[in-house]
C-alpha cells in the first residue's frame, strides 16, 4: 500500500470554473476486500475463503497469484483480482514468453479447472461453445475478472524504477490473454497510489508532470479495453503525515473544515481526492472512465490516530457513503464501481517503513476475529468471525518475574522485536503503556508465537518463562499463534509439575521433560490445594490424577504416571500422603517481586 502522499491544501475560497459533469451511468457499487498475507500467522486459505463467504464478500483483491489462495477461491463464486508484483514487471515487459507463461500458469490453469468444477452450471452461451474448455463469460466473471499489473508502480518513493515497464507489460499480457482466448473475460488494470496526481483543489487535479505520458498511454489502454482506473486512497495518511490536516475532514460525519471549490463543497477527504482524480483524467480526455478504489481503509494500532473507534467510524462512514450512491460533486450519483477495503486481515510481517500502523489495517485481526462492529452493506449485518481457526495451545512466553530487568533483557527484547512484531509497543500503540517489564514480556511472547511455541524460543538465556496465565492487559493483546497443523503437540511420557507464582496466583504446569512441551496448565489461587490420587490402571500400571480444591470447587487437574518433588521456578513444593490413598501437594509460594 501507500508509502507517500501528496498534501492537500484544504481551505480555499478561490472560485473556479466547473469541470463539465460526465454523463456517466448509475452503477451499483460493491464492497470487496484486499487479502494480503504478509503474516507470521497465516490462516489457511480455505478458512479465509469461508470467512469471505460467511460475510457475503463477493470480491477479493490479491497481491499475487498464490496457488493456495486461488485453489481455495475456485468454485466459490467470489470474483478475484489477482496481482502481479512490481518486481515481475521488468521481465513481463521485455518477454512475451514470460508473459504467456504467467497467463498460462496463473490464469488459464484455474479457468480450466474451474470450468470443469462448475460444468453443470454452464450457461446457454457456454453450451454452444462445445469445443472450448473455457467457461462462459457469466461463469467466468464469477471466477475472476481482473489482473492487477504491478502495485502502485508509479509511487514517488520508487523514483520511477518501474515506470517504463508498465505499458509494455500491459501490452504483452494483453497479447497473452488473446492467445489464451481470455480477452474480454479478464481485464488488466494498474492500481495507482493517489500520489500520481496532485492539486490544492479537486477541480485543479493533474497527474504528476513526469507521469503525464505514461498515464496517458495507460488510460488510453484501459479505455480501449473497458477497464477501470484503479486508485488507492488513504485519508488516514493525510492525517498521519500532516499535523495541520483537519481531523474531521478525514471522516464522513461532517466537518468544520469543508473545502470550497467553485460551486462545489467537499466535506470529506475521500470525495476531494476522488474528484482530483476525475479532474486529472478529464484533462487527458478520459473524464468518463470508470474508477475502482483498489485500497482504502483505516488502521487500528501503531499510531495515535490508528484505533478501533476511528477505524470503525471511517470504514462504516465510507461504506455508507459509497452505498448511498451519492457520488461526488464531479460525478453525482456515480460512486466508484468497486471499493476494495484495505484490508481483510492484519499482516504482522509487513514492512514498517510507512509507520508502525502498517501491520494493523485489517478489519479482522490476523486470526480472522472481527476487530470492531462493521456492516459491509452486503446484507449480512455485522462482521462474522472466522470459524474453525486452529490455535496453538493457550500459553505465552513472558519475562521471568524472578529475574531482574538489567542489561540482558533489553538485548533480548531488541533481538526478539527485530524478528517478530512489536509494533503495538510504540507510541500510539495499544501496548505502549505496559511498562518496561511488560515490554520485554510482549517481545518474548511475540517471538515465541512466531516460532510456533518452540520451547527453545522462550529461553532467552533463562530470562523467559512459559505461562498459562494470559498476560494480556486491557487493550494490549498478547497473542497466541495459529497452528498450521490440525493435530497439535500431544501428550508426554515423563512429566512433572512446574510451579510458579504470579501475582497472588500459583500456576501449575505439566511439562514434558523429554520434549519440553507443556501439555496442560491451570491457575491455582494462593490457598487452593491440590490433591493427587494414585491409581492403578487396567494393566496394573500406577497412575495419578490431580485434583484442585479451591473456591470454585473440585476440578480434575491432570493425569500422569510419575511424581517428582523439588523446587522449581522459585517455588517449593512437596507431596504429602493423604489418608485416602492420594497425595496432597503443598504449595509454598512467595509473592511476585515488583
Ligand atoms: C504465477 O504467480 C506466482 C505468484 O505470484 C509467481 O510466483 C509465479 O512466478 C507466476 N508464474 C509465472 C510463470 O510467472
Ligand atoms: C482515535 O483516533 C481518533 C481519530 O484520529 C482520535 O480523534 C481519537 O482521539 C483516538 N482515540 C484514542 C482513544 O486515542
Ligand atoms: C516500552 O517500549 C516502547 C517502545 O520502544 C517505549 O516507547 C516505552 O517507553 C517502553 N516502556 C518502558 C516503561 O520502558
Ligand atoms: C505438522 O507439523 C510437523 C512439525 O511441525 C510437520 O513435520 C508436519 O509436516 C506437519 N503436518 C502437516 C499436515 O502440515
Ligand atoms: C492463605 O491462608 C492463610 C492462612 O489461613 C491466610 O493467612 C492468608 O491470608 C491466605 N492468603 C490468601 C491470599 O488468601
Amino acid at each position: 500500500m501507500a508509502h507517500t502522499h501528496y498534501s492537500q491544501a484544504l481551505i480555499s475560497l478561490i472560485t473556479l470554473t466547473l469541470i463539465s459533469r460526465p454523463p456517466l451511468q448509475m452503477v451499483e457499487s460493491a464492497i470487496g476486500v484486499n487479502w494480503g498475507s504478509v503474516s507470521y500467522h497465516r490462516l489457511s486459505p480455505s478458512i479465509v475463503v469461508d470467512l469471505l463467504k460467511h460475510n457475503k464478500i463477493q470480491k477479493v483483491k490479491l497481491f499475487d497469484a498464490d496457488p493456495g489462495a486461488l485453489r481455495a477461491l475456485m468454485g466459490s463464486g467470489i470474483q478475484v483480482m489477482v496481482g502481479i508484483p512490481n518486481e515481475m514487471l521488468s521481465v513481463l515487459s521485455s518477454s512475451s514468453v514470460a508473459s504467456d507463461l504467467w497467463v498460462r500458469q496463473n490464469v488459464s490453469s484455474y479457468v480450466g479447472k474451474y470450468g470443469a468444477d462448475i460444468s453443470k452450471f454452464r450457461s446457454k452461451e457456454e453450451e454452444k461453445e462445445v469445443s472450448s474448455d473455457l467457461v462462459s463469460l457469466d461463469d467466468y466473471e464469477e471466477c475472476r475478472r481482473y489482473i492487477a499489473v504491478g502495485n502502485e508502480p508509479f509511487l514517488t518513493s520508487y523514483s520511477g524504477q518501474y515506470q517504463s515497464y508498465v505499458v509494455p507489460a500491459l501490452l504483452n499480457l494483453q497479447q497473452s490473454l488473446a492467445k489464451a482466448n481470455l480477452v474480454g473475460y479478464v481485464k488488466l488494470v494498474v492500481p495507482c497510489n493517489a500520489d500520481v496526481y496532485e492539486s490544492s483543489l479537486p477541480s485543479q487535479g493533474t497527474f504528476r508532470p513526469e507521469l503525464t505520458d505514461v498515464i496517458t498511454q495507460l488510460v488510453s489502454f484501459l479505455n480501449s479495453n473497458g477497464s477501470p482506473f484503479v486508485v488507492n486512497i488513504y485519508p488516514f495518511l493525510n492525517l498521519y503525515q500532516n499535523t495541520d490536516f483537519p481531523e474531521d475532514y478525514a471522516f464522513f460525519e461532517g466537518t468544520s473544515h469543508s473545502v470550497t471549490d467553485g460551486q462545489n463543497i467537499y466535506s470529506n477527504a475521500f470525495d476531494g481526492n476522488l474528484d482530483t482524480l476525475v479532474a486529472a483524467l478529464s484533462k487527458l480526455g478520459y473524464g468518463q472512465i470508470s474508477i475502482v478504489i483498489g485500497e482504502v481503509g483505516w488502521p487500528t494500532d501503531g499510531a495515535p490516530n490508528a484505533n478501533l473507534t476511528a477505524a470503525r467510524a471511517f470504514n462504516q462512514g465510507l461504506i455508507n457513503h459509497v452505498l448511498s450512491n451519492k457520488g461526488t460533486p464531479l460525478r453525482p450519483g456515480v460512486p466508484p464501481m468497486d471499493v476494495y477495503l484495505f484490508g481483510l486481515l492484519d499482516e504482522g510481517a509487513k514492512s514498517t517503513l510507512p509507520g508502525n500502523f502498517e501491520r494493523h489495517w485489517g478489519i479482522f485481526s490476523f486470526d480472522g476475529q472481527a476487530k470492531y462492529q462493521l456492516n459491509l452493506g452486503l446484507g449480512n449485518g455485522l462482521l462474522k468471525n472466522a470459524k474453525d481457526v486452529q490455535y496453538l495451545p493457550s500459553r505465552w512466553c513472558i519475562a521471568n518475574p524472578y529475574s531482574d530487568l538489567s542489561g540482558g533483557m533489553t538485548n533480548h527484547l531488541n533481538i526478539a522485536c527485530s524478528a517478530a512484531d512489536c509494533t503495538t509497543l510504540n507510541y500510539g500503540g495499544s501496548c505502549n503503556a505496559i511498562g518496561a517489564k511488560g515490554n520485554i514480556s510482549y517481545a518474548f511472547n511475540s517471538y515465541y508465537q512466531m516460532q510456533k511455541q518452540n520451547s527453545r524460543s522462550c529461553e532467552f538465556d533463562g530470562l523467559g518463562l512459559i505461562t498459562f496465565l494470559n498476560p494480556s492487559i486491557g487493550q494490549c493483546r498478547f497473542l497466541v499463534g495459529i497452528s498450521d497443523n490440525i493435530s497439535s503437540s500431544v501428550v508426554s511420557h515423563t512429566s512433572f509439575w512446574v510451579l510458579s507464582l504470579r501475582d497472588y496466583k500459583i500456576q501449575i504446569i505439566n511439562l514434558d521433560v523429554m520434549s519440553g512441551v507443556i501439555t496442560q496448565g491451570l491457575n491455582v489461587a494462593y490457598n487452593d490445594s491440590v490433591m493427587i490420587e494414585r491409581k492403578k490402571d487396567d494393566d496394573g500400571n500406577e497412575k495419578e490424577e490431580g485434583f484442585l480444591s479451591g473456591e470454585d470447587g473440585f476440578e480434575t487437574l491432570y493425569e500422569k504416571d510419575e511424581t517428582t518433588d523439588g523446587v522449581l521456578g522459585g517455588i517449593e513444593f512437596e507431596f504429602k500422603e493423604m489418608p485416602v490413598g492420594g497425595a496432597a501437594l503443598d504449595l509454598v509460594g512467595v509473592p511476585l517481586p515488583d
